[in-house]
């Protein structure tokens, strides 16, 4: 789907987030989201947080997944997403604190393994994603699955690539303040999802879009594994079309 500026596009994705919110609502089921950070979805919470104050949209029944997280970090640090995510959307929301989830990565590496499938297992516990909301890295990664993550790759600490760095650099002064790692869900967390919309916004990502839609679907365009899948939307403004 194609938009003309980033608003209309978030506009679309903020009101099927709602919709399917609503939906669920009717029928007494939760609904289950993976969310992502970034500048991408940024628009999107704003008008989700605008839907919850002045169309009573409720998220008491919603439960949530975050992507990936730094690692390490602490949850109060300024550059976590947790903080992102508490700044962006959960702390203008009614959304219940025990149905948060977001990576924690203020532990030692030897409970990573360990944490991980919790993570994992937290996910299908609920049935698993009703819905993923994506971002999509320069290099084409979704998540933090950055380019060579296998197609059947779960939750798991990642090694972050030099690109994916420079482009956080901003957010914390300077490259070398960039952890090296991240735990990311894995791309076949991600492609379980009953519905996922990719969106990208904004010249920077046209080169990416035009790889992860037209290129060969490769380990080294992770996004390109989306190409597959009867489930996915894609959704673009123009300047991140442009060279598809
Ligand atoms: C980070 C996140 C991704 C996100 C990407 C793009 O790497 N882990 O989930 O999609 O950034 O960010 P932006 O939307 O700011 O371009």
């Amino acid at each position: 789907n194609l938009f003309a500026t980033p608003e209309h596009a978030s506009l679309y994705v903020a009101k099927q987030i709602a919709e399917l919110i609503r939906e669920q609502q009717k029928q007494s089921k939760p609904t289950v989201l993976g969310l992502a950070t970034g500048n991408t979805p940024k628009r999107v919470y704003k008008e989700l947080i605008r839907l919850h104050k002045e169309e009573s949209l409720s998220f008491k029944n919603v439960i949530s997944f975050n992507l990936d997280e730094y690692y390490p970090i602490y949850p109060e640090d300024e550059q976590s997403y947790t903080h992102f995510m508490r700044e962006n959307l959960f702390d203008h929301i009614d959304i219940e604190p025990q149905n948060i989830y977001i990576p924690y990565t203020d532990c030692s590496l030897d409970g990573i393994a360990k944490y991980c499938k919790d993570y994992e297992s937290k996910i299908a516990k609920y049935g698993g994603l009703d819905f993923q909301l994506l971002g999509i890295g320069r290099n084409g990664h979704i998540g933090f699955n950055e380019p060579g993550s296998s197609f059947d790759s779960v939750t798991r600490l990642v090694n972050l690539h030099e690109l994916t760095r420079e482009d956080a650099a901003s957010d914390f002064g300077t490259i070398d303040n960039v952890p090296n790692h991240a735990i990311s869900i894995g791309i076949q967390t991600i492609t379980q999802a009953k519905k996922i919309v990719l969106l990208a916004l904004g010249e920077r990502k046209s080169e990416v879009m035009r790889k992860s839609l037209q290129g060969k679907i490769t380990t080294q365009v992770p996004a390109s594994i989306l190409q597959t899948l009867p489930q996915v939307e894609y959704v673009l403004d123009h300047e991140a079309a442009a060279l598809s």
